[in-house]
């Protein structure tokens, strides 16, 4: 039971934070609407309800506070001539996504054919805005009468529909080498918009009017000013805190396991940044994904918390377009740099889906219901449920419940882990599994080979009980824990797996899982 004290203290917190709320509305910045209507606060560590966050093949978020809910617009990730229109996502809470279909589509733009791409949200004087880039135009084509380019859309609502606002592109040359794609517009607090754009290598920034749909020029009377900074491919985002302002972009080829982040900070939006060759603070992860990169920010109003929006490609993916939308926090230091980011695999199953897992034998579907995951198996040779993960050390820990009371050995319910050769589910599958049985049992088998079981016996294992689990697999063996975290319930030394995927397996009877947290121990 919390003391008095700190009861007033949490009082005190949430009066300091509606304050702050209050506060940050008087200039809004970034792409922030000026509606009164502010976001729940929420501080998470992850994802907590899973990564990717929503379902499908999608790249290139940016984002948007609109009427009280988080907005992520995405790059739908297809091949080109299939990229003729864009979705958006809504969020109250960074957990139950709304996904609306088509709010932009190339049916509403005459020269917009392909290759719809990084959607730009700002809201304006009562508007709402997308900018885009549509064709892959390539140097030397627009003088060859080729359209395409950096486009700019309208709607009334931020889900739109958003419809063309000029009937040409907004930027449809190179200028200073740099492609017209991968736009970013940001809103500085004096009212000032700019846009950050460029692929090929090259980024600039420029003025935007007061309209939103033409530009204004720099003192010296150019309109495009380079900024590029060194290994700078494309996706630049600006990002401002407290006065400071944060140009990140995306490294290394998109297509490939290296894509990454980094970002350079200036005392102005338009530079000089200090560090030119940047800070790398998003990468691949062996563990986890490859691939992370192309990002946008969400910073929740009126606090100090930050989350980076960015695409990643699942481990077992090679597809260049096969790319999912995720999210990590993201901390700054006291020195107001950027700490390196950190994706977390957790799942709680609080959004109601099993994203991200995939079911690998047995013959029922399992589902999400009240927010846990119930998987069920009428066999003897079971089910894999798993993520597309690949830890090696690592504490592996999740909540089971078993459904079933029984005395039979062969029904039980665990945690898989450095598993491989999971296509045909528990029999064919090499690696570890702990798991606990009604008969009054903690395993751990050794999945594939000769199937290798060591239990205990006689613990009190009971059904609609919440055990938390946790695996901790070292370089000697596995050490199995059950709700204390002091002594191992069960210790295997083998190593005869060192790496694999994460999962939950089940044999010959039924059971729920919850909050699964897998992290490489260090
Ligand atoms: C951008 O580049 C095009 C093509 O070279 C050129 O015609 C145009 O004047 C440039 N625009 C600006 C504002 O510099
Ligand atoms: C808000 O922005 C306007 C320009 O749009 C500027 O004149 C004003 O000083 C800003 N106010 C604050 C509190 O920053
Ligand atoms: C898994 O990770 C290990 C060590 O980090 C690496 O050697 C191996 O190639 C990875 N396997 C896959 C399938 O990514
Ligand atoms: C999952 O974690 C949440 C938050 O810590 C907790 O409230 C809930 O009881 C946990 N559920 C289970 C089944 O462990």
């Amino acid at each position: 039971m919390p003391s008095l004290s700190s009861k007033l203290k949490v009082s005190l917190e949430v009066a300091l934070a509606l304050f702050a709320i209050a506060t940050a509305s008087a200039n809004t910045t970034d792409t922030t609407d000026d509606a009164p209507q502010q976001p729940t606060i929420v501080d998470y560590t992850t994802s907590e309800a899973g990564n990717p966050f929503v379902d499908g093949w999608y790249a290139d978020p940016d984002t948007a506070i609109y009427q009280g809910l988080y907005w992520v617009f995405p790059t739908s990730s297809y091949p080109y001539e299939e990229q003729t229109y864009l979705d958006a996502f809504s969020s109250p809470d960074l957990v139950h996504w709304t996904k609306y279909p088509n709010i932009l589509t190339t049916q509403d733009v005459t020269w917009a054919k392909k290759a719809v791409w990084a959607p730009a949200p700002a809201f304006r004087n009562g508007k709402y805005y997308i900018y885009f880039g549509a064709n892959d135009i390539q140097e030397g084509e627009p003088e060859q009468g080729v359209i395409g380019g950096i486009g700019v859309a309208v709607a009334d609502s931020p889900q739109g529909p958003y419809v063309d606002a000029i009937g040409k592109p907004l930027i449809g040359t190179y200028n200073n080498s740099a492609q017209p794609i991968d736009q970013d517009v940001f809103i500085d607090d004096d009212g000032q918009a700019y846009i950050y754009y460029g692929g090929h290598g090259h980024a600039n920034v420029a003025k935007l009017k007061e309209d939103m749909i033409s530009f204004d020029t720099f003192e010296d009377g150019t309109t495009f000013k380079e900024i590029t900074p060194n290994n700078y491919v494309e996706g630049p985002q600006m990002l401002k805190r407290n006065g400071k302002y944060y140009l990140m972009w995306s490294e290394g080829g998109w297509t490939g396991p290296d894509y990454a982040v980094s970002y350079a900070m200036a005392d102005s939006p338009l530079g000089p940044f200090y560090q030119v060759d940047g800070t790398r603070i998003l990468q691949q992860d062996a563990a986890v994904a490859k691939g992370s990169g192309h990002n946008g920010v969400i910073h929740v109003p009126g606090t100090d918390i930050y989350y980076i929006v960015y695409h990643r490609r699942p481990l077992s993916e090679d597809a260049g377009e096969h790319r999912v939308l995720c999210y990590d926090r993201m901390y700054f230091s006291e020195d107001g740099s950027i700490q390196p980011v950190k994706m977390l695999v957790k799942d709680n199953f609080d959004d109601g889906d099993m994203v991200g897992w995939k079911t690998y034998g047995g013959e029922l579907d399992p589902h999400v219901v009240d927010n846990k995951l119930e998987v069920k198996s009428d066999t003897e040779d079971g089910i894999i449920v798993a993520l597309d993960a690949n830890f090696t050390v690592q504490t592996y820990d999740a909540t089971i419940i078993l459904s079933d009371s029984s005395n039979d050995v062969t029904t039980s319910a665990g945690l898989v882990f450095r598993v491989t050769d999971v296509t045909s589910g528990p029999s064919g599958a090499k690696g570890y599994y702990a798991g606990l049985s009604t008969a009054g049992r903690v395993l751990i088998t050794i999945l594939g080979g000769d199937g290798t079981t060591v239990f205990v016996e006689g613990v009190d294992i009971k059904a609609g009980i919440e055990y938390h689990v946790r695996v901790s697999a070292t370089e000697d063996g596995v050490n199995v824990f059950v709700d204390d975290f002091e002594s191992p319930v069960l210790v295997l030394s083998d190593t005869t797996y060192t790496q694999g995927t994460n999962g939950v397996a089940v044999f010959n009877t039924e059971a729920k899982f919850d909050n699964v947290t897998i992290a490489e121990a260090t």
